[in-house]
């Protein structure tokens, strides 16, 4: 067993400044993924908190919420569905679009992913403004489904993300935090 897989997790994010324009420091998790015991503490450590918990499917956020999400899915033998960026799902959706630093952004997921009723966990890599996990929250709950919690690996505190997700009624559960 790793003595404290947190700290262990926290060493394996790369963080790379000014990326991807000044004054970003961004926190890059694929040296966590390439390294195959760090994965598996990460995802060891998602199993733990939601076997009993026991959510009807897991809905991860485009594109890193699919890395981590469809295994989490595939460990607890629950449904995965895919949050999408506009214009790649072929089949009916529903769409909401939120605000960027700069800009905005649509994400859809098809009418049919969930049911009304379900109790769907919500997924990304990290939570920033929190404003793609608010958006995904949305859409679920426009369909009907319940949001258990929004899970993240990384919460950058300081950008408000996490506190606005809470104020707006979702349950957020993270592993590392970065100031
Ligand atoms: C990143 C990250 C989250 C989102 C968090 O994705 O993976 O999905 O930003 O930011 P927020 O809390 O301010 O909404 P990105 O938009 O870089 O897309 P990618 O996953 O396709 O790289
Ligand atoms: N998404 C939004 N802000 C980010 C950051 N600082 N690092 C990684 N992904 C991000």
């Amino acid at each position: 067993p790793t003595p404290d897989p947190i700290a262990f997790l926290r060493q394996q994010i790369r963080t790379v400044p000014d990326w991807p324009e000044p004054g970003v420091q961004f926190r890059d998790i694929t040296p966590l993924l390439a390294n195959p015991r760090a994965f598996r503490v990460l995802i060891d450590q998602f199993v733990h908190r939601y076997f009993d918990l026991r959510p009807d499917a897991i809905a991860g956020l485009d594109a890193r919420g699919f890395i981590i999400g469809s295994v989490l899915a595939y460990e607890l033998n629950v449904g995965f569905v895919p949050i999408r960026k506009k214009g790649k799902l072929p089949f009916t959706t529903v769409q909401e679009t939120y605000e960027l630093e700069y800009g905005s952004a649509t994400v859809e997921m098809h009418t049919d992913a969930v049911k009304a009723g379900d109790r769907v966990l919500l997924i990304d890599d990290l939570i920033a403004t929190g404003g793609t996990m608010m958006a995904g929250k949305r859409l679920l709950e426009r369909l009907g489904a319940e949001v258990i919690e929004g899970a993240a690996i990384v919460d950058l505190p300081e950008l408000g993300g996490s506190k606005r997700l809470r104020e707006g009624g979702l349950k957020v559960f993270s592993l590392v935090a970065f100031e």
